[in-house]
């Protein structure tokens, strides 16, 4: 019995083959747990725990192609290499005994780096034109030759999701990483077919990603992209300042095969372009989906009435206890977007879903920076 105030968030969804019992949807999460690049049977058990707790569709932390350096931690999980793929198989499966759905983050890193020593050499990391922030160089230009194999990466990691039995594929595109260093025009100064004055021309290395997952995966199994203005370099950085710019950005990766997109943003409740339609007007998510027609999930400080997930990094502990859902589910109710990521609330507790559900929230388990020393 769903506690009825929330009740939009437990509509079922269907996007091609993946039906979900509810609209919440595991975020994804590094958590550095892999040593090797190997996810092991904690990890399998870490995600069975979101599973039994209800948690409609769980998007796995991000985990790489394969290509040099694209990851920055060294306890991030491979997605290749037998060895990896094997511990993903287990997920996978410990995942569906559980009744859970869920869906790998593919991931490349480019030149950002997560820890003083790691990538062990950063001269030897890629991006778009060698830049990781607008003026600061490290690494190199990608060649034609990098972009082409880096696409076929991305490809063969989405054909290996759909072989291991995963449900969905998510290409992370979002918060200053590859991808989205691409759409970026303070990083992406390439004069060729990959860059460009406008957002679309910068959109074209996403939407030949986007089309290379397409092509190696079923046409049932429903592609994702997660996407943000944000970047970690810039908070303030955006990519379309207008509707029309986020058309002529979401467009092409939506004609190449995106099925959802995914609007990452640190408060759900922030209108995206609040000059149009007021400060309770549409969420990233909400004009993404009325700009392009496809299912978005939105994200952000959903559960936590405090500090935004970068604003902890200050040691902020974060209240979890009196979830305030109700603006979250009057957008929900007029269906602005589609599915909400829930991030920190659900590192904290893994029942998260089932206490919203069943009205249980001051059993709820807090999140703070030292949740995240163990896979609860
Ligand atoms: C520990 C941690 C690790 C994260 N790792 C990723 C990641 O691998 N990929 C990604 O797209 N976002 C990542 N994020 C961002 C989350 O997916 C989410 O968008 C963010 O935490 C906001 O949601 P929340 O406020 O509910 O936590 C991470 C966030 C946290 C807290």
């Amino acid at each position: 019995m769903s506690h009825s105030a929330n009740e939009a968030l437990f509509r079922p969804f269907k996007l091609k083959s993946l039906e979900l019992k509810n609209r919440i949807v595991m975020a994804p999460m590094t958590r550095g747990f892999s040593p090797e690049g190997v996810p092991g049977q904690n990890v399998a058990d870490y995600y069975r725990r979101r599973a039994e707790g209800d948690v409609g569709l769980i998007l796995s932390e991000g985990t790489v192609i394969d290509r040099p350096n694209s990851k920055n931690l060294p306890g991030i999980p491979d997605f290749h290499g037998e060895k990896s793929l094997a511990g993903w198989k287990n997920v996978i499966d410990t995942v569906h005994a559980a009744g859970g759905k869920m869906g790998p983050q593919i991931w490349h890193v480019a030149n950002t780096i997560a820890s003083a020593d790691y990538p062990p050499n950063p001269d030897e990391t890629e991006s778009p034109s060698g830049f990781v922030k607008p003026g600061e160089k490290r690494g190199h230009a990608m060649s034609e030759e990098d972009i082409a194999d880096t696409i076929a990466a991305f490809g063969k990691a989405a054909a290996d999701a759909e072989r291991l039995g995963f449900d969905v594929v998510e290409i992370h595109g979002a918060h200053g990483y590859l991808i989205d260093q691409f759409f970026w025009q303070g990083l992406n100064l390439r004069d060729d077919r990959w860059g460009g004055e406008t957002i679309t021309e910068r959109a074209r290395f996403g939407a030949e990603v986007v089309k290379a997952v397409r092509a190696a995966i079923s046409d049932d199994m429903p592609v994702i992209i997660r996407l943000s203005q944000w970047k970690q370099q810039d908070y303030n950085a955006r990519i379309a300042t207008t509707p029309d710019e986020m058309t002529e950005w979401l467009q092409p990766l939506v004609d190449a095969g995106a099925d959802m997109l995914h609007c990452s943003q640190r408060r759900f409740w922030e209108p995206e372009f609040p000059e149009i339609d007021g400060e309770e007007g549409l969420n990233f998510a909400g004009w993404a989906k009325k700009l392009t027609g496809v299912p978005t999930i939105s994200v952000g400080s959903v559960g936590l009435n405090g500090a935004d997930f970068l604003g902890w990094f200050g040691g902020a502990e974060v209240n979890a206890k009196t979830p305030d859902l109700d603006r979250l589910v009057r957008r929900m109710e007029r269906d602005e977007f589609d599915l909400i990521a829930v991030g920190r609330a659900l590192i904290a507790d893994p029942a998260w879903v089932k206490k919203i559900e069943g009205g249980e929230t001051e059993t709820l388990s807090t999140f703070s920076r030292e949740t995240l020393g163990a896979l609860v």
